[in-house]
């Protein structure tokens, strides 16, 4: 009986304490004068997606709506019971994530360079180290170095075709074919690797890409807890990249570097800019890449710096830019007059180029491009960017002060599904993006390659690698739903990424006028 009193008075204590704790939690934008979404107890703001109801970015973009219905400059919301800021006003957006980025430095991910070195990479690291990292790779993404880098795209477009046409008066799930081209680019470019996953599906490049993204629950719960605990996972020193997917990236960069350095080969990718960087500390034909405040030791990378960033070109690399250009084809299915004029385009350049996908002719391409921007407008593949408050912020133009630590989430999908920004938005519309019109488009409302001083590095590559591949598609190939088509699209809640419940199937012909000349 004594017992049993005790036992009963430790748990209704502790649940009082609990209780209070996030009573006293969710007053957190309330104490602060900042509007706050609907929440509910432990599961905050966004309860649909942990169900597995609602995808993120819908989520997001309906908190984003709730704000700004009722006029709100910002908002505050609750994930789970972490308490994140998000900006609805433009102006708010642009100060965080450029005017003031001092003050918002980082993305606050989890980064732990002893116990998993694949995780110090340029997405995830902090502060100085960032900024130093960001400065040396910088070098690795201009103009000059993707035209150099543009042959080994392009023969990747060779695969492509020869799937195409292997498979051709079938629906396919063009998802998975674009993803198989984008692992072998970026394998190619990033690891310097023949994958050959367009040739086998079962390649175990394509497998563990893969893998990467299509999480099992545990390590889905896993990253959560990685995001709402980092501090106390450092400490337990957890490892974020599963064991067996560190190791095989790792082996196999380490054996490149090995190899090309044993027998003096170097080849026109990523891979053989990272290995100048690691030995001699800048790119041979880069003489100005010191910057005053980098003295020339600090420019070296090492192996293990090398390993990461690959690891990370691949990961930030080839799902963004296969989703990008599998909606852009499903859109061109849908608004076939948008296809015929891409492919018109396509067709125009080419002749000017003695039928060749050069570099300058990719670059000639103006109306592709509107097609891959308005594309990514519909269909950020990135619905959020995040940001952590490293140093305390007074939001301009309200007394409301920010406190280091807290959590910012800027509303992509939200800002670029908004009518003010872009009037009837459901609807598909490269003109926006025209020559005469794309001056309407107010700054920082187009974002997703994010902006500022940590917008993506790789956006000029990515671009690229959009365009090529959609230029060896709609050249040959022409585009057209099919019975297996969902509509409308249906986004799987359980990716963080924009992506479909099964893929999407669309069925194609080969056009008239055959160019096979790349
Ligand atoms: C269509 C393709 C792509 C999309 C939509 C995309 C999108 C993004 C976004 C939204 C961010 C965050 C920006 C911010 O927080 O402001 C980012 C960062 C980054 N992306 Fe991309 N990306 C693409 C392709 C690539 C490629 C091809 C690479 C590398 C080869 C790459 C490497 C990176 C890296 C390293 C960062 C971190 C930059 C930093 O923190 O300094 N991305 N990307
Ligand atoms: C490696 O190759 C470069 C040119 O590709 C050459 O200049 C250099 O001398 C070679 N080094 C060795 C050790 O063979
Ligand atoms: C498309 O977006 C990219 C990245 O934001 C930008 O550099 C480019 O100028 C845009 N092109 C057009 C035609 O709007």
């Amino acid at each position: 009986m004594e017992l049993f009193n005790t036992f009963t008075l430790l748990v209704s204590t502790s649940f009082l304490l609990i209780w209070f704790w996030l009573k006293n939690n969710y007053n957190f934008w309330k104490k602060r004068n900042i509007e706050s979404s609907h929440y509910e107890y432990f599961w905050g703001s966004m309860k649909e997606v942990f169900l597995q109801k609602d995808t993120f970015s819908d989520s997001t973009r309906k908190i984003y709506r709730e704000f700004k219905d009722k006029g709100a400059r910002h908002g505050g919301l609750f994930f789970l019971w972490v308490p994140l800021y998000m900006p609805i006003d433009i102006e708010i957006v642009k100060s965080i994530i450029q005017v003031d980025f001092q003050h918002f430095v980082n993305r606050g991910i989890y980064v732990n360079e002893k116990a998993d070195p694949l995780s110090a990479h340029l997405f995830s690291l902090q502060g100085k180290k960032w900024k130093l990292l960001r400065n040396k790779l910088t070098p690795t993404f201009t103009s000059g170095k993707i035209r150099m880098m543009f042959e080994t795209l392009v023969d990747c477009t060779k695969g492509l075709e020869k799937l195409m046409d292997k498979e051709m008066g079938k629906s396919v799930d063009i998802k998975d074919i674009l993803g198989r081209f984008t692992t072998d680019v970026i394998g190619s470019c990033a690891f310097g690797l023949n994958c050959n996953s367009l040739e086998d599906p079962k390649s175990e490049f394509r497998v563990r890409g893969k893998s990467l993204f299509e999480k099992e629950l545990g390590r889905s719960i896993k990253d959560a807890i990685l995001f709402l605990l980092p501090n106390l996972m450092k400490k337990l020193n957890m490892k974020m990249i599963p064991e067996d997917i560190s190791n095989f990236f790792m082996t196999v960069v380490k054996d490149t570097v090995e190899y090309r350095e044993k027998n003096n080969i170097s080849r026109k990718d990523f891979m053989d800019l990272l290995i100048q960087l690691k030995n001699k500390g800048k790119l041979v034909d880069d003489d100005q890449i010191g910057t005053e405040q980098i003295t020339e030791a600090e420019n070296y990378i090492t192996l293990d710096e090398i390993c990461a960033q690959a690891f990370i070109f691949f990961e930030a690399g080839f799902e963004t830019s296969s989703t990008a250009m599998t909606f852009c084809l499903y859109e061109l299915a849908k608004n076939k007059e948008i296809q015929k004029k891409a492919r018109e385009e396509m067709r125009i350049v080419l002749s000017r180029h003695e039928g060749k996908l050069t570099y300058d002719a990719a670059m000639e391409m103006h109306y592709v491009e509107q097609v891959i921007n308005e594309t990514l407008r519909k269909y950020p593949p990135g619905p959020i960017l995040n940001r952590i408050c490293t140093k305390e912020y007074k939001v301009p133009n309200t007394d409301i002060v920010l406190e280091k630590g807290i959590r910012v989430m800027i509303p992509v999908m939200g800002i670029h599904r908004d009518p003010e920004h872009y009037p009837d938005p459901e609807k598909f519309d490269p003109e926006r993006f025209s020559e005469e019109n794309k001056r309407n488009i107010k700054p920082f409302t187009f974002l997703p390659f994010g902006e500022g001083p940590r917008v993506c590095i790789g956006v000029r590559f990515g671009m690229m690698q959009a365009k090529v591949g959609l230029t060896a598609l709609l050249l040959n190939y022409d585009f057209d739903m099919s019975e297996d088509t969902k509509e409308p699209l249906e986004f799987d809640p359980r990716s963080f990424i924009l992506l479909t419940k099964g893929g999407i199937w669309l069925k194609y012909r080969r056009t008239e006028n055959k160019y096979t000349e790349l």
